[in-house]
């Protein structure tokens, strides 16, 4: 039985939603309890702890079954991804399904679960996957491309069989991020147009797949899209460069926890516009350090220096 000092550390850090601290406890708890020959019960606690990942830092490692695919266990929040209300609507309705998709199925309906993001760098889409498993506490195994596409024809196809297998058998968030990377690469292709065929199996098998698990598929290559390829999803969403308001959203998000009294002005806007959210939210953590490296407040003028410095980073690409 754990003592009471940690249980009272237990309630503690549970009060201070302080992770690191309860799972330490937690291990206290599971050591104390191995000593006194409890072992099935501390083998008990540590599988439970383990659920609870670490926060940010994700407990990443290639799965023994299928080197191919990275296993994280992200922690994000749907209010930490700043897209438009229809962007937002659309994850929550597929959140929503998910969690009730038993209903559904009692009506012989099955929850939209196969996703496709297109969209602009940086804008979102790998930390919507991320969010989508986070917040249906599913892990994310994030389809290792590079390993997948090699240059025999047979074994990517044999790879890819693999994937689908797993997906079929472990419950998860599946990222195909870059996915047309299966088809994209012409070097790869030859006269008969193979990588074509591994691309449209790939859909094949996204079609016929009938598991509880979620696929996402991630791609910023317009020229990919048709409707053959739409047919294929439950679900497109489009993410593109930050708005005005969403702007602001970021701004406020990023800025206003450091420092409450920061205030927004229309000039800082304005001089983001053009950036993607990646960019924005860079812009933001630089502009925070060197408040905290310097010991001066954040000021418009300094956060506004360091935007046109990333904007200039592109003139200098286009010159
Ligand atoms: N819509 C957003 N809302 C909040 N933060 C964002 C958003 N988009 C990007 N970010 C920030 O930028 C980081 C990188 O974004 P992310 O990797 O999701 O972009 P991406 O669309 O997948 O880009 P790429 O096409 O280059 O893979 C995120 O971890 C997050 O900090
Ligand atoms: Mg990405």
């Amino acid at each position: 039985m754990a003592t009471a000092d940690q249980i009272k550390n237990l309630v503690k850090a549970y009060v201070d939603r302080n992770d690191e601290k309860f799972k330490t406890v937690v291990l206290q708890i599971a050591a104390h309890e191995a000593k006194l020959g409890h072992d099935n019960f501390a083998r008990e606690l540590k599988l439970q702890i383990d659920k609870l990942g670490n926060k940010r830092a994700s407990i990443v490692q290639l799965t023994s079954q299928n080197p191919m695919l990275l296993l994280s266990t992200p922690n994000y929040d749907l209010t930490e991804l700043i897209v438009s209300d229809d962007i937002s609507e659309k994850i929550q309705r597929i959140l929503n399904e998910y969690r009730n998709r038993n209903k559904l199925y009692s009506y012989g309906l099955v929850n939209r679960r196969k996703i496709l993001i297109e969209g602009q760098p940086g804008t979102g889409k790998t930390l919507t996957a991320s969010i989508i498993a986070s917040e249906l506490s599913l892990p994310l195994y994030t389809v290792q491309m590079d390993k997948l596409v090699t240059k025999f024809m047979g074994e990517t196809s044999a790879k890819l069989r693999q994937i689908f297998d797993s997906i079929q058998s472990i419950t998860g968030v599946y990222f195909f991020d870059e996915f047309d990377a299966i088809g994209a690469d012409r070097s790869l292709d030859n006269e008969v147009g193979e990588m074509r065929r591994i691309l449209n199996s790939f859909l094949q098998f996204i079609e016929q797949d009938s598991s509880e698990s979620i696929i996402i598929a991630a791609t910023n290559n317009q020229r990919l899209l048709d409707q053959a390829l739409f047919r294929r999803f439950d679900d497109v969403l489009h993410y593109s460069l930050p708005t005005t308001d969403e702007i602001q959203r970021l701004f406020k998000y990023k800025l206003v926890s450091y420092d409450k009294h920061f205030r927004i002005t229309k000039e800082l806007i304005q001089a983001a516009n053009g950036l993607n959210h990646a960019e924005i939210v860079k812009v933001c953590d630089d502009a925070i350090k060197s408040s905290i490296l310097g010991n001066q407040p954040l000021t418009s003028k300094g956060l506004s220096a360091l935007l046109h410095e990333r904007k200039n980073i592109y003139s200098y690409k286009e010159a």
